[in-house]
């Protein structure tokens, strides 16, 4: 088991270890020590795995517990559900000083993030990440968010939880193309700053060492955010790869999955990194060769004007200049401004 401590404006443990499901309860009973009741908010399919285990932990601990149920998928992370959730909490009679557990991947934990944010204008959230994206990304560092109709996580809120508890073995069942796009993202935290990481997945593939990885990934995230905790510089850095993405993502309707956007999004950044010089072609060869070490995809399917003409609808973009992300030797990346005609000239040697 391996505990790492984030100090932002609220200082909490991630804990990183197999078995932890069923500690539950004594978690919630220590850092939020007040609650009287849990609210577990997940999904269906991570309901049926694991909510058994949690609710009898958080009773065994001497909490009442109720759960709140979403479907499975992104779809779910809607303002109508938000709504629901605040319904439950209050029906429930959720105080201040009670907790809510967010068990599940990144949207049971965006979206009850953003609940436990605003409901009664904040109450202790502990996150129970079970996929891998959500255990080396979205349950630390506090952003929350619900999508609206005009687009992606368009709502929400920074708001750290008190305690994330990464259980390793909870990603036995994740089905092998969620486990895979998790993969990207924590080859990505490699490319921005540990080479070690880098090498140990490029190495190992999937099989790599579980608590190793989240650990080394979750620490990285850990030192972005408590330098940047609302995201005005360096936790951009996270955002290596994702402006691609992003527009792929769109491009396919969201039929593209977010990780295999990514590995696609970073392999693309690489390539033009390496025809203006900025890191070497090996640099860039070794990109592509770890993400194809897991099956992960490498180029983009639409032709560089339809990407582009997504691109220009990036959030990120300010006036006329947007920030890159791009890699300059394995272990570091910088954040680059440009103009958007510098990006096209920058992105479209990638494409060819
Ligand atoms: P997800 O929550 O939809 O989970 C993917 C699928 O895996 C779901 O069908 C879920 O039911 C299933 N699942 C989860 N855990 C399981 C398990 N242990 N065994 C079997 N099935 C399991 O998706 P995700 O990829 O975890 O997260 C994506 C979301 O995260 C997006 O909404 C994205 O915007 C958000 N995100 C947020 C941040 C942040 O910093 N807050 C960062 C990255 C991504
Ligand atoms: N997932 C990006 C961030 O937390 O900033």
């Amino acid at each position: 088991m391996n505990v790492i401590d984030v100090n932002a404006s609220v200082s909490y443990p991630v804990v990183v270890g197999g078995c932890l499901l069923k500690d539950t309860g004594e978690y919630i009973r220590r850092f939020v020590p007040a609650a009287v009741k849990a609210a577990v908010i997940t999904d269906d399919t991570v309901d049926g795995l694991y909510g058994d285990t949690v609710r009898e932990s958080v009773r065994r601990a001497g909490l009442d517990v109720c759960t709140f149920v979403l479907p499975h998928g992104e779809a779910s992370k809607n303002g109508e559900n938000y709504l629901r959730i605040l319904s439950f909490l209050a029906a429930e009679h959720i105080t201040r000083s009670d907790a809510i557990a967010a068990l599940g991947g990144g949207v049971a934990g965006d979206i009850a993030g953003f609940a436990a944010a605003t409901y009664l204008r904040g109450i202790g959230i502990v996150q129970i990440p079970t996929t891998l994206l959500a255990q080396v990304d979205s349950s630390v560092g506090g952003k929350t968010a619900i999508d609206l109709p005009e687009g992606k996580n368009l709502a929400g809120a920074f708001y750290q939880p008190a305690l994330v508890l990464c259980d390793t073995g909870t990603l036995d069942t994740l089905p092998e193309e969620v486990f895979i796009d998790g993969c990207a993202e924590a080859i990505k935290y490699g490319i921005l700053g540990d080479e070690k990481l880098f090498e140990h997945l490029k190495e190992k593939g999937p099989g790599f060492d579980r608590e190793y990885v989240i650990s080394r990934c979750i620490e990285s995230k850990r030192d972005l955010v408590m330098q940047d905790e609302f995201d005005r510089g360096r936790r951009r850095l996270l955002n290596l790869g994702h402006t691609t993405a992003h527009a792929a993502e769109k491009l396919s309707d969201y039929s593209l999955s977010h990780g295999r956007a990514v590995a696609m999004g970073i392999a693309s950044v690489a390539r033009a990194a390496a025809a203006d010089g900025t890191c070497s072609a090996d640099c860039a060869a070794r990109i592509v060769d770890a993400l194809r070490r897991f099956g992960l995809p490498d180029r983009f399917g639409y032709p560089f004007g339809d990407m582009y003409r997504v691109m220009l609808c990036d959030k990120k973009i300010r006036g006329n200049v947007i920030s890159l992300v791009v890699p300059e030797e394995i272990g570091r990346c910088v954040i680059r401004k440009c103009t958007l005609e510098e990006m096209k000239s920058f992105f479209s040697p990638a494409f060819r």
